[in-house]
């Protein structure tokens, strides 16, 4: 496998890693303002970003290749509102989402179509991953600084399913 791409695999797997960090360190910080169905809505998406990294892991292997972990960094640990996380959690999936892509430039420049078809889920999981950060951010301007609408989008955030 060309040496280029197998780590470019690598550091996505760590990227995947990453964002789970990020996420979990998200619902701290809700369950740390007492706001339990933001806190559960990024668990189940952290947990969302392991599978991901678990998928990058499968794949190396299956492609019999060695899986060699990287660090992972530390994420930011404190925002100052409901929607600073959120606006986060979409820049992040925008960078994500940019990873992706270069990813796949790359499998193409190397004519590895294996990698190719393999990162076509991601490609289009991205866009969900996308929009439903999106339309989180965008609910959050309309609640503004109404304690009620933030308490009814807390509570529906906490019935997303694992
Ligand atoms: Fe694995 Fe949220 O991208």
């Amino acid at each position: 496998m060309n040496e280029k791409l197998l780590k470019a695999l690598q550091e996505q797997l760590n990227a995947e890693a990453y964002s789970a960090y990020l996420y979990f360190s998200m619902a701290s910080w809700f369950e740390s303002e007492n706001l339990t169905g933001m806190a559960h809505w990024m668990k189940v998406q952290a947990k969302e970003e392991l599978e991901h990294a678990e998928r990058f892991y499968n794949f190396i292997n299956a492609r019999r290749q060695k899986v060699n972990l990287l660090p992972i960094d530390g994420p930011k640990t404190e925002w100052s509102s409901p929607l600073e996380a959120f606006e986060d959690a979409f820049k992040h999936e925008q960078v994500v989402s940019k990873r992706i892509h270069d990813l796949l430039a790359l499998a193409i420049e190397v004519k590895d179509y294996p990698t190719q078809e393999f990162l076509q889920w991601f490609v289009k999981e991205q866009v969900e991953e996308e929009a439903a950060a999106e339309s989180i951010v965008r609910k959050l301007q309309l609640v503004g600084d109404s304690k009620n609408a933030l308490f009814m989008l807390d509570h529906a955030l906490g019935e997303r399913g694992e």
